[in-house]
């Protein structure tokens, strides 16, 4: 079981109220817990930052008619086949899919995958999502 550390900010009030309308807007109901996921959110950047193990989404869409397209996607995923959890692909429409990609890995592999991914001709958007892996978090 982890301790709770009780401590002080001090900071303007300005600064102070424009965080408070940015919790009430996102549903927080108490400042201990917005700066525990803004902690959060800082070790999972630098986990990022400094190439640890982590993990996270890519998602795809593209048009299938373009075979060429399929295939170069397709090698791309076998050649990262260890970084990849799982790909849901969805048909969204007669030409268009989305494909959603689970990612696992070291940060500069995982990033070299998405820029692959997202380079060849034809790809109408892709998204990129960090994660972590939650091993380092509380
Ligand atoms: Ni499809």
């Amino acid at each position: 079981m982890t301790s709770l550390i009780r401590f002080g900010i001090s900071l303007e009030k300005g600064l102070l109220y424009k965080f408070d309308e940015q919790l009430k807007k996102r549903g927080y109901t108490n400042r201990s817990e917005a700066v525990r996921d803004l902690i959060r959110e800082s070790l999972v950047k630098k986990e990022w930052q400094e190439n640890k193990e982590v993990s996270g989404a890519i998602t795809l869409v593209y048009n299938h008619h373009k075979r060429e397209l399929v295939n170069q996607l397709m090698d791309i995923q076998h050649d990262y086949h260890n970084n990849i959890l799982s790909t849901q692909h969805l048909h969204l429409d007669e030409d268009n899919c989305l494909e959603i990609i689970a990612i696992k890995g070291r940060a500069k592999q995982i990033k070299e995958l998405y820029g692959k991914l997202s380079s060849p001709k034809g790809i109408k958007h892709t998204g990129f999502a960090e994660a972590t892996t939650g091993n380092k978090l509380l």
